[in-house]
């Protein structure tokens, strides 16, 4: 089998570029290990940024995302019992919009099909080879038999845990890591939001975040422990543990009802550099993972493949490589603000184990400075209603 590009990987980054690919009439294959439903099941991010929904709308994906997406104009930051709101349309004219991954996910599949687009799922051994060189391959066994898909590209949108990072020789990448000393329960339930807008909480027991998917069903973080177990939470001592670390008009407004999913998370920061190896490039999670604080992991594997589509158009078109050779750098300068930011939110909101008195003083005067001041509420909203593509 031979393609333009091989995709590794159908999440979001990979079903996104080859939309994108598509609509620029390059040929691509995507070669996912896990089945369709499978990737589907996994409840991920909520929040997509202005740029997100313009590539979406570049790949034309956007019709339930319009109809069903939900505007929102700002958020609630909650510490010391009270709530504070930072207006991200009037301090940067931009909006976010709560759409859940899983849809956008959905959205890609299906255009996927209708437009007859090779996805194979549920590839076993997939390896990645010649990338070095002028003929890279992606190897990998289906029911039972052998393949090869020879391609031009290699885009390696596979993930944290995937083979394409894992098969560039560690003399050619550097990497940089933060492991956080705890992680997020998430809880996904048929019930109204506490809420119109999410908040964001800092609590001395630790971290909790109200967010939503649509008008009848929420989604709620606590923060916890690196080494709890999922099954040591029962729905009731969530939403008790939920509702202590609320203010009293947030908690009064939660409405409980049985999860559809629970897991836990754990938070990380992470970048290889560079993204580009001859002709393999890695997008998205495969190249960097962001704590979930920032709402930024999902936002960035699309401005990933966004550069990655036009530099390949440019390939392919203009016979011009210099937007491939400019990849790297341009990804990496957006992931590092990007990294700085969820850090930044992540540190500010969340309770480590040496926080102390002082630490939390600090967190709440510095919180109280963030909501007093016009200019510092103004980078809070410019970073986490997302950077133009060009910076
Ligand atoms: P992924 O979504 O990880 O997709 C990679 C795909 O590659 C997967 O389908 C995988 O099955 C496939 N794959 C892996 N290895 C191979 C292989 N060897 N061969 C073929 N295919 C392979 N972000 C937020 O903003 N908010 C959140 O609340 C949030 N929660 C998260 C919770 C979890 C548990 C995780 C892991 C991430 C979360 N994120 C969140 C981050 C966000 O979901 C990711 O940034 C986003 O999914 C990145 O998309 P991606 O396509 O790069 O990677
Ligand atoms: C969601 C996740 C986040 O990390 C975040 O910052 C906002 C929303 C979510 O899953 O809805």
């Amino acid at each position: 089998m031979r393609t333009q590009v091989a995709i590794v990987g159908a999440g979001p980054a990979g079903l996104l570029l080859g939309a994108l690919l598509h609509k620029s009439g390059i040929d691509a294959v995507i070669v996912e290990q896990r089945s369709a439903d499978y990737v589907l099941a996994r409840i991920r991010a909520g929040v997509l940024e202005e740029t997100t929904v313009g590539l979406l709308e570049q790949a034309g994906c956007v019709q339930r995302l319009h109809a069903e997406g939900l505007p929102h104009d700002g958020t609630e930051l909650a510490f010391d019992g009270r709530l504070h709101r930072v207006d991200f349309k009037a301090l940067t004219g931009k909006r976010v919009t709560v759409y859940g991954q899983t849809e956008v996910t959905r959205d890609l599949m299906d255009a996927r099909l209708a437009a007859g687009l090779e996805t194979v799922y549920e590839a076993q051994e997939v390896t990645v080879h010649g990338f070095d060189g002028p003929t890279p391959e992606v190897r990998y066994r289906k029911d039972g038999a052998a393949h090869v898909l020879r391609c031009d590209f290699i885009a390696g949108c596979d993930g944290y845990h995937g083979v394409t990072r894992a098969s560039v020789p560690a003399s050619a990448i550097t990497t940089f890591e933060k492991v956080y000393p705890f992680g997020w329960l998430g809880i996904l339930a048929d019930v109204p939001p506490a809420r119109d807008e999410l908040v964001y909480a800092n609590h001395e027991r630790g971290f909790a975040l109200c967010s939503q998917r649509s008008r009848t069903r929420s989604r709620y973080y606590v923060q916890c422990a690196l080494d709890d177990k999922v099954e040591r939470w029962t729905d009731d001592a969530f939403w008790d543990e939920l509702r202590r670390r609320l203010p009293d008009e947030v908690a009064q407004a939660v409405a409980t009802g049985p999860s559809i999913e629970k897991s836990i998370a754990p938070l990380r920061s992470f970048v290889a550099e560079p993204m580009r190896f001859g002709r393999l490039f890695l997008a998205g999670d495969a190249a960097h993972i962001v704590p979930p604080t920032g709402a930024k992991g999902l936002n960035l594997a699309a401005s990933d493949v966004g550069y990655l589509a036009q530099a390949l158009c440019e390939f392919y078109r203009d016979r011009s490589e210099a937007a491939i050779d400019a990849y790297s750098t341009r990804c990496l300068s957006r992931v590092w603000k990007a990294e700085r930011f969820s850090w930044w939110f992540t540190s500010l909101t969340h309770r480590f184990p040496d926080t102390g008195d002082f630490g939390r003083k600090m967190q709440h005067a510095e919180l109280d400075y963030l909501v007093g001041s016009e200019a510092a509420s103004r980078v809070l909203a410019e970073n986490y209603v997302g950077l133009p593509m060009g910076h």
